[in-house]
């Protein structure tokens, strides 16, 4: 299919978003070398970043739809940008987490790097300027973040789909699925479907001998070899999962 390119729609954060000539119901995303963390107070440009998270984001949707999960991606059109179907998103950030980590980790004074005994799903309110907050199930109704509760109960069962496909497919890359964030959204024909993308920008990677972090986690702490650890990621993806690469 070739695809042309219509007007710029959305300059996020992590991507570009246009429209499609003569197209109604899909999107271009380009993948931008910018990283941003804590709500972009902190900025930074890493080249070659926006290809690697395009890279790994199209495989790891490819697998997904493998495993019967529906989602927004259509088609691959270069190394830092896919088409995907057009979504109404649903403003709630989905957060899974296998090990506690980061904000959660903070909250309760539980130790990082503590298992949990069953993968916890958090939704977060998408709105820069409350800083994404958490809202409880009750709370998302209330603001109309979610039609009903059985499409929060819907957003939860995907969740914990993809987080079971996410570890199997990590665990082959010899790398722990810490936690992950998912956005979703309403296709024209009315179906949620996983939207957004799924990268080391949002997700926490650990190598699953030496616990080193391969993730967004590197840039926000200034650990630093943050394109490195990205590529490190990217590189063992297309050794064990060839065929989506
Ligand atoms: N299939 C889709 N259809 C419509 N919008 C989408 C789709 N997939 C992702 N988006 C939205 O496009 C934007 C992608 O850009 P990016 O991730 O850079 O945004 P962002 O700066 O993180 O902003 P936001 O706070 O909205 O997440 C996001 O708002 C995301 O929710
Ligand atoms: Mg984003």
């Amino acid at each position: 299919m070739s695809w042309e390119k219509g007007e710029r729609i959305y300059d996020g954060k992590g991507k570009r978003v246009y429209a499609l000539k003569g197209h109604n119901d899909v999107l271009l995303q380009e993948f931008k070398n910018q990283l941003t963390a804590f709500n972009a107070v902190k900025v930074s440009e890493l080249d070659g970043k926006g290809e690697l998270n395009c890279l790994i984001t199209t495989a790891i949707f490819k697998f997904l739809g493998e495993k019967h999960i529906p989602t927004h991606f259509v088609e691959q059109t270069s190394t830092t940008s896919w088409v995907t179907k057009k979504l109404d998103m649903i403003p709630l950030e989905v957060v899974v987490r296998n090990i506690l980590a980061g904000s959660t980790a903070k909250k309760f004074a539980i130790e990082e790097g503590t298992p949990l005994e069953k993968p916890l799903v958090e939704f977060y309110y998408k709105k820069d300027e409350l800083n994404d907050p958490f809202i409880s199930d009750e709370q998302a109704l209330m603001m109309k973040a979610a039609q009903s509760q059985k499409d929060l109960d819907t957003l939860k069962s995907y969740a914990l789909a993809v987080n079971k496909a996410l570890i199997e497919f990590f665990h082959k890359c010899g790398i722990k699925l810490v936690d992950f964030k998912l956005e979703f959204g309403v296709s024209m024909d009315g179906q949620i479907m996983l939207g957004d993308e799924i990268s080391p920008d949002s997700c926490r990677l650990w190598d699953e001998i030496t616990n080193e972090k391969l993730d967004k986690d590197r840039f926000r702490r200034d650990l630093g070899q943050v394109k490195e650890k990205y590529q490190e990621v990217w590189t063992r993806i297309q050794k064990e999962w060839s065929s989506y690469v």
